[in-house]
């Protein structure tokens, strides 16, 4: 038997004879010093397994193949080379962990199948309006307070329950540690200085107003954002910068920076001194500016920010300032970032965020993204899919959602351009069921991974139906293939 492989390898060859591939069929295992961290060479050939990789990465890559090849070959593998590595070396997934709380042991199964396509960085979305999620010694109203609502109330549909969740330092430890084993780097993020409200609930100083508020239980953009101007408030920022730096060894911090609406900022004494004081033309440049001083705090503790790309309206931003995140760009100012030298990761809303449902971006056309595209290979340091989970109310919920298409990021993060065909694609995807299954993860059937056109159109009313936006849905048909 031929495997199935996601992703495919930049090279196979088949060598002429057939393994017997059983579950104790010893594997060799050869250091290669030559070759990149994450590359790796895999041999079956006459009854022996071997492997050649210069490090951890490679190996457990190789291993992962060698999963793949034994679930999907039941028994008998024709023999092969395969000379392998990635083309990008962000491949990553989001969860949100705030709209609807996801814990532990949730979270390790999705690492686990995220490893099994050999992602290597979860971006883990810990701060929100509806909630504060990661424990902060200095600031437990952050928790206390911040990680609980009184109801939800999204997309129009009333739960009638509580929702609360917040992961304690230990466990923070423990996710980032299963990570490790699995050749995943977490990128945690801290959201500012929109999407607020679960912190100034906590903190009623953070905000321009001083006003009391809970969290929101809705989605949305919210106007309570934090107050730039406040010097206490931004020592606050720091705070927690300090203790989630030395929670997460990576290289990376996530800041937020999108959806912050000026409204706030529009009528406080502290922000119009802090623009006066910078010289500053307006609010766009208030944000840039902050989340350069935020950056740069983060350098200084030898991090590197993502922001998304929102932030880079007020043009404070430079290429070793962060890294960009694309999500939404339509003034093109990440190719201009990019132009500049800036990287860039690509997480193209009409393509990328699987919260949506299959109707508005089936297997197929996630399959076709070109990250490319954008802004030029040169700049993108890679791909990742976001789930966030504003409607996603059950765990089963987002295992849908998420699966299969994880597996098309997966593929462009390892091969880069799209090439190879859709047809060959769904049928691995297909092969990979089982393999799926075993961390306890049931992706959604086949049959629904690309709905034809009515079914598309129904699926996207139902799901816009409470929280209407017209325009949206008008775009997700527009967009391109
Ligand atoms: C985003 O979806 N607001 C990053
Ligand atoms: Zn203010």
């Amino acid at each position: 038997m031929r495997p199935y492989l996601i992703p495919a390898p930049r090279e196979l060859e088949y060598t002429g004879g057939k393994t017997l591939l059983r579950d104790d069929c010893p594997v060799t295992v050869t250091d290669a010093p030559a070759l990149p961290g994450e590359a790796y060479t895999l041999k079956i050939e006459r009854g022996s397994v071997c492997i050649t990789a210069s490090s951890e990465p490679g190996r457990f890559y190789a291993k992962k193949t060698l999963e793949q090849i034994k679930t999907t070959c039941q028994g008998v593998c024709d023999d092969l080379v395969i000379r392998d590595a990635p083309v990008m070396s962000h491949r990553g997934f989001l969860i949100d962990c705030c709209r609807h709380f996801y814990g532990v042991e949730e979270l390790k199964r999705l690492i686990d199948a995220a490893a099994s396509f050999k992602l290597n960085r979860f971006h883990w979305h810990l701060t929100d309006d509806q909630g504060w999620r990661i424990e902060i010694k200095q600031y437990p109203l952050l928790t206390e307070v911040g990680s609980f609502r009184n109801n939800s109330r999204f997309g129009g549909v009333n739960e009638g329950k509580p929702h609360d969740g917040f992961f304690t330092q230990e466990q923070i430890r423990e996710i980032v540690d299963y990570c490790a084993e699995r050749q995943i780097e977490v990128i945690p993020e801290i959201e500012m200085p929109g999407h607020f409200t679960a912190a100034i609930a906590s903190y009623p100083f953070l905000g321009c107003t001083g006003e009391r508020m809970e969290p929101e239980q809705k989605e949305g953009i919210f106007p309570n954002v934090l107050c730039v101007g406040n010097e206490k408030a931004v020592a606050f920022v720091k705070d927690v910068l300090d203790e989630v730096c030395g929670l997460f060894p990576g290289r990376f911090v996530h800041i937020g920076g999108d959806e912050a609406p000026r409204i706030r900022w529009q009528c406080c004494e502290k922000c119009a001194a802090k623009m006066r004081e910078l010289a500053l033309d307006d609010y766009d440049a208030l944000q840039g500016s902050f989340i350069k001083e935020i950056a740069s705090y983060l350098r200084k503790m030898g991090k590197t920010a993502i922001t998304w790309n929102e932030s880079l309206k007020g043009d404070r931003l430079y290429p070793e300032d962060v890294i960009v995140q694309r999500w939404m760009d339509r003034k093109g100012l990440c190719r201009g970032f990019a132009e500049k030298g800036g990287k860039v990761i690509e997480s193209d809303f009409y393509h990328y965020y699987f919260d949506y449902p299959y109707g508005m971006t089936p297997l197929k056309k996630a399959f076709a993204y070109d990250p490319f595209a954008g802004c030029g290979a040169g700049a993108v340091m890679g791909v990742e899919c976001c789930l966030w989970t504003e409607f996603v109310r059950s765990f089963d919920d987002l295992c849908e959602k998420l699966f299969p298409r994880l597996l098309a990021t997966a593929e462009r993060g390892w091969s880069g351009y799209p090439t190879g065909r859709y047809v060959d694609f769904k049928t691995a995807s297909a092969g990979m069921l089982p393999l799926i299954g075993e961390y306890g993860i049931e992706p959604l059937p086949p049959d629904r991974w690309d709905p034809a056109l009515p079914a598309r159109a129904k699926e996207v009313v139902v799901f816009f139906k409470g929280s209407l936006d017209p325009g949206l849905i008008r775009q997700a048909f527009n967009s391109r293939k």
